[in-house]
Order: C-alpha cells, then sequence, then structure tokens
C-alpha cells in the first residue's frame, strides 16, 4: 500500500510539475479512507497567497491546521511561529518569550542566519507531528508537506545534520535529534518525488533522489504527473506512424508528444529502481471534482 502507512510524506519536486495539486489530493484520499491528515505547506512570506489553500477554496490559509472535514485539515508552516514555540521550551516566561521576540538584535539573529529559518520551519513541523489526543494516539495519523522547491527542500532534510555539527548538545540539538527520528526513519517518513515524463524533469527528479538521499531522507518513488492519454495500441500506432511519413497532418504533435512521454517513463524506470507511479493529464484540475483523488486511492490500495 502506497501513501498511508507512514506518517509523514515529503512531496517534492521542482516547481510547476504538480506538487501542490499531488499534496492535496493525496491528502484528500488519505481523509477519505479516515485517516486523520493534515496538509502543510511551507510558508517563506507570511503575507503570501496560500496554493495549498487555493485549492480548498482558502487562498488566505495563514492557521497550522485549519479543519476540512473530521479527518482533513490543511496548515502552513513558518519559521516564525516555529521561533516563538521554541522559546516557549527554553524561556521560562511567557515574558521573556514576548521580549526575547521584540528584541531587535534577537530578530535580526533569527532572520539573518538561513538555517535559523530552516530551523524554524522545522520546529514548526516537529511540533505538529508531535501533537497527540486526548487519548495519547497522534493527533494527525499522516502529514504530507508540500515541499518548497528543490533548494529550500534540501536546505531544510539537510539541516539537522549540519546544525547538530556545529550545536552538538543542549535544546536545539534535542529538538534536531527528535526530528531526526522521524523524517530519516524510513518506517515513519518518505519523500515522494512528483515530476513530468519529459527529458530534463525526469533528469533533474533522478539529481534530486541523490540530494535527498545525501540528507538521509528516503525516496519511497515518484509520481510522474501529467501522463497523456494513448488510445492507440501498438499495431495501431505503427499503421498510424507510416501514414504520417506520407505528409503532414493534424495531430502530428501529440502523437509525438505521447511517444517521448513514453520514453521518458521507460527512461525513468531504467535509472530508478523504487516505484513509478503516474498521474494522467486531467482536463479539469478543480480538486474536488477532478479525477487524481481517484487514481490516487487507486494507486493507494495496489500492492508496494
Ligand atoms: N495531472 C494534471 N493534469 C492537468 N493539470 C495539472 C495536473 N497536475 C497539475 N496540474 C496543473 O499544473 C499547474 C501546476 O501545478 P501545481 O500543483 O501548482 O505545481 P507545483 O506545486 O509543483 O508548483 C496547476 O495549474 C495545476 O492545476
Ligand atoms: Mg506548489
Amino acid at each position: 500500500m502506497y501513501f498511508l502507512n507512514r506518517h509523514t510524506l515529503l512531496i517534492s519536486g521542482k516547481g510547476g510539475v504538480g506538487r501542490t495539486a499531488v499534496a492535496a489530493a493525496i491528502g484528500l484520499a488519505s481523509s477519505r479512507a479516515k485517516k486523520r491528515t493534515l496538509v502543510l505547506e511551507i510558508s517563506y512570506e507570511e503575507s503570501s497567497q496560500s496554493a495549498l489553500g487555493a485549492r480548498f477554496g482558502r487562498p488566505n490559509l495563514n492557521e497550522e491546521a485549519l479543519p476540512i472535514d473530521d479527518y482533513l485539515a490543511i496548515g502552513r508552516l513558518n519559521a516564525k511561529v516555529g521561533h516563538s514555540l521554541f522559546l516557549r521550551t527554553i524561556l521560562p516566561s511567557k515574558t521573556l518569550i514576548a521580549a526575547a521576540l521584540r528584541s531587535k538584535a534577537v530578530h535580526k539573529f533569527l532572520t539573518a542566519a538561513p538555517s535559523l529559518h530552516e530551523m524554524g520551519i522545522f520546529y514548526h513541523l516537529l511540533t505538529l507531528i508531535q501533537k497527540t489526543r486526548a487519548d495519547g494516539t497522534r493527533k494527525y495519523e499522516l502529514i504530507i508537506i508540500d515541499m518548497p522547491a528543490t533548494g529550500h527542500t534540501l536546505a531544510l532534510t539537510g539541516l539537522p545534520a549540519i546544525l547538530l555539527r556545529l550545536i552538538p548538545a543542549g535544546p536545539i540539538a534535542r529538538a534536531l535529534k527528535d526530528g531526526q527520528a522521524i523524517l530519516n526513519n524510513p518506517d515513519l517518513s518518505e519523500a515522494w518525488i512528483v515530476t513530468l515524463p519529459e527529458k530534463l524533469p525526469v533528469t533533474e527528479a533522478l539529481e534530486l533522489v541523490d540530494g535527498l538521499t545525501e540528507t538521509d531522507v528516503t525516496v519511497g518513488g515518484m509520481i510522474l504527473n501529467r501522463m497523456p492519454p494513448d488510445p492507440f495500441t501498438e499495431d495501431e500506432r505503427a499503421v498510424l506512424d507510416a501514414y504520417c511519413e506520407t505528409g503532414h497532418f493534424f495531430g502530428q504533435l501529440t502523437l509525438a508528444r505521447i511517444r517521448a512521454a513514453k520514453v521518458a517513463m521507460s527512461d525513468l524506470k531504467n535509472r530508478f529502481d523504487a516505484p513509478v507511479l503516474t498521474l494522467p493529464e486531467v482536463v479539469d484540475t478543480d480538486l474536488m471534482t477532478n479525477p487524481l483523488q481517484s487514481h490516487i486511492s487507486e494507486l493507494m490500495g495496489a500492492e508496494s
């Protein structure tokens, strides 16, 4: 079974390939399978609109967890929230925390060093992963993170190892180790890379596998998104190809695209030895009506 038997899924890939669409669709499918699910996006600018929220009709999403229904919530991770949650664990009083957050020097320190921005995001994520209900069970059984572009993703997944070398003990180190125990444990966490069935995106996705592996994150598989439908059998295609050689015809570009997508898919399967799942190009991209969820639900049930 794909996706459902992990605690956290990192949905990664380069911009525009469909990470947000896929993260939202997996979230919806998981919640429909009655798993308490939280889909998260990383907010780099607080005031910015939420691409994830927009898929659920909430473009102004700014909460860490906004319930959509009994099983699904969506939210945003924010470095500032992470910093204040962290200060709360190390400073004895609310007044001190507020003072620390107001302090220009602290603010400068927290925003100037890039890893501290990532640390805020990381800590915010950790607190959400660790949230429990009254009976002690996890508040969110599956947390799906719509990851940022490649560079930011690797900065985040590479953070614990780098920072632990600088700060090997104390409360920051403890938080980093807690995070590692979840995010670097293949039984609990997996990254899935979304890519397109084209030459360059496939190469970039394979590079991302190497990058994530170097940061000790397990790549569960790839999602080849927007696969063009192919209505032809091999025999039919051979007849069409022969016919197309006699001149120029309407539809030749589509035929070429189908061919290129298949070449990219088999190239990817040859060079990558974890599962490659495909999602079709859909015409309707509205989250609630498009068929991606049903495809994902089917994939979820598939043997893995
Ligand atoms: N399978 C698909 N079929 C058709 N359009 C898609 C599909 N997946 C994503 N899209 C569209 O592609 C665009 C980019 O998707 P998005 O999820 O925002 O990418 P990312 O988050 O990787 O930048 C959006 O307009 C989205 O609706
Ligand atoms: Mg996106």
